[in-house]
């Protein structure tokens, strides 16, 4: 699967740790999604293209560069949301738009239910956002909706995958780069990624009881 990237590192596997722990509370959870992210953006974002633009220095002019392409930013509500922020803080200039999708517990198939993205996503690398892909209805989804309001470069950026979601993500949108920190052995019955860290949503709000 030569667009499945997963990012191995020391500290996002100290990180992941934390995650994954039942005891971690939401307080800490979100500061660790947010330290693991940006662990995994500087990854993600290596191969941005850039444009050659002259700088003035107090001595002297010199070669810089800018970022070639906008990149626009779009998380999956609402687990995403705890992943823009350390991107922003890479690329300030980007831009965000937001998908809403939950996926239904009993056919666990997404229903969506907002929508808002910028202008020229075709002119744009779009990075889409969610912490975690399960049976991959959500991501695929989220990326049919985007290829039609006409993004063609797109990079999917989750922390923990299932196979089953990979191999729905990879055939069905084989042009898009996936990046994630682990691939995890299976889902259980109630499409519940194992051993995963139970619900990432849920877990960032605070809203697990
Ligand atoms: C979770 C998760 C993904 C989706 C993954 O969201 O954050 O968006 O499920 O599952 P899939 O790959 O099988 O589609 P959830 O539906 O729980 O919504 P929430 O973020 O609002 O809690």
């Amino acid at each position: 699967m030569e667009n499945l990237f997963i990012i191995d590192h020391p500290l996002i596997k100290r990180d992941l740790t934390y995650l994954r722990d039942k005891n971690t509370p939401s307080s800490t959870f979100r500061v660790i999604l947010r330290r693991l992210t940006s662990l995994m953006a500087f990854e993600i974002t290596k191969d941005l293209e850039l444009l050659v633009k002259e700088v003035e220095t107090p001595l002297e002019v010199t070669q810089g560069y800018v970022l070639k392409s906008e990149v626009v930013l779009v998380p999956i509500l609402r687990a995403g949301l705890g992943m823009v922020d350390p991107f922003l803080e890479l690329i300030p200039e980007a831009r965000v738009g937001h998908i809403g999708l939950y996926r239904d517990e009993e056919t666990l198939k997404p229903v969506d239910y907002y929508f808002k993205l910028p202008k020229n996503l075709d002119k744009s690398i779009v990075i889409v956002l969610d912490p975690m892909l399960a049976t991959g209805g959500s991501i695929c989804t989220a990326i049919s909706y985007l290829k039609a309001k006409g993004a063609s470069r797109i990079k999917v950026v989750s922390l923990i995958a299932a196979p089953e979601g990979i191999n729905k993500l990879t055939t069905e949108h084989p042009d898009v780069q996936i990046y994630i920190a682990v691939l995890d052995r299976q889902l259980n019955q109630r499409g519940f990624i194992l051993p995963g860290l139970g619900d990432a949503g849920d877990r960032v709000f605070g809203t697990e009881n």
